[in-house]
């Protein structure tokens, strides 16, 4: 496996490959891998004839207060957990390089963005686009392989993927989870030992609304209000960010399931801000 930094060799290696009749395969990530990250990178092995992972910390979708800085770059150990997981060529350019100047062009998915994360982190979606547009024209890759947990990023990409005609097989890959049902996420090891054990209650919130759809319950308002009651309950000092019930498709919030529907949530635990989501249908 090799580390590449250089965009125009980056280029380069994917041009030969595409040359070469191989399919180019990128699993875009900002580093700090875990098990989600080595699935991504596992499927992309078993599809792909190269296996392109990006690493790179975009400072265009942080807010200001966001965690930026703070964020984990441990990119030694990834690069041995990337080559375990098969990947050819880790893709790891400094900010400089993706940003030598101001961008003045960037990728706004329109209405798939103002909801949920979107309405609470202004402005994330625009550089999580924009950068992704960026990796997609360095590597050009075939297939992208993207994480069911950030369903809305998930959503947002292959809008962009169609709109903008780059014609990628956009791969939509599951949510990975702890034994207990927390959401595996590099932020997972912001969280103190006792905080740990309470963020279950993402996945428990989940849980309830799934069995409240099963058994018939299709109005979001009370399904949502059940599922605060129960984090409230269980985590008091929890700050909830949103609990929304939205169109699976337009990621609009809805009355009522009817048909396919996301529900998803963003809470934050002792500071440190989770998300989670479940599909359900009616
Ligand atoms: O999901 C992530 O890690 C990032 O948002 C992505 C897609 C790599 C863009 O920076």
């Amino acid at each position: 496996m090799r580390v590449v930094h250089d965009i125009e060799e980056m280029r380069a290696i994917s041009q030969k490959a595409r040359a070469e009749g191989k399919t180019v395969g990128l699993v875009p990530t900002m580093g700090a891998l875990h098990s989600g990250h080595i699935e991504l990178a596992r499927r992309a092995r078993e599809e792909c004839g190269i296996v392109i992972m990006s690493i790179f910390v975009n400072p265009i979708q942080f807010g200001p207060n966001e965690d930026y800085e703070a964020y984990p770059r441990t990119l030694k150990a990834d690069a041995e957990l990337a080559e375990e997981a098969g990947v050819d060529y880790i893709f790891a350019p400094d900010a400089k390089q993706m940003y030598p100047k101001e961008p003045l062009t960037s990728v706004d998915v329109g209405k798939l963005t103002e909801h949920l994360c979107g309405a609470s982190r202004p402005g994330h979606f625009r550089g999580v686009a924009t950068v992704v547009a960026k990796l997609f024209n360095i590597t050009r890759p075939h297939r992208a392989y993207f994480g069911m947990k950030d369903a809305q990023q998930l959503r947002v990409l292959i809008r962009m993927n169609e709109d903008l005609n780059f014609g990628i097989t956009i791969v939509p890959v599951p949510t990975v989870r702890e034994a207990d049902g927390l959401a595996i996420s590099s932020r997972n090891t912001y969280l103190s030992r006792e905080d740990r054990l309470r963020a279950v209650v993402l996945s428990r919130s989940l849980k309830l609304a799934e069995r409240l759809v099963a058994s018939g319950e299709l109005d979001a308002g009370k399904i949502k209000s059940a599922m605060r009651d129960l984090i409230m309950s269980e985590v008091p000092d929890a700050l909830i960010d949103y609990v929304e019930i939205v169109d699976d498709d337009t990621v609009q919030p809805i009355d009522k399931v009817d048909g396919k529907a996301l529900v998803a949530l963003a809470v934050r635990i002792g500071g440190t801000r989770l998300i989670d989501n479940v599909t359900v249908k009616a």
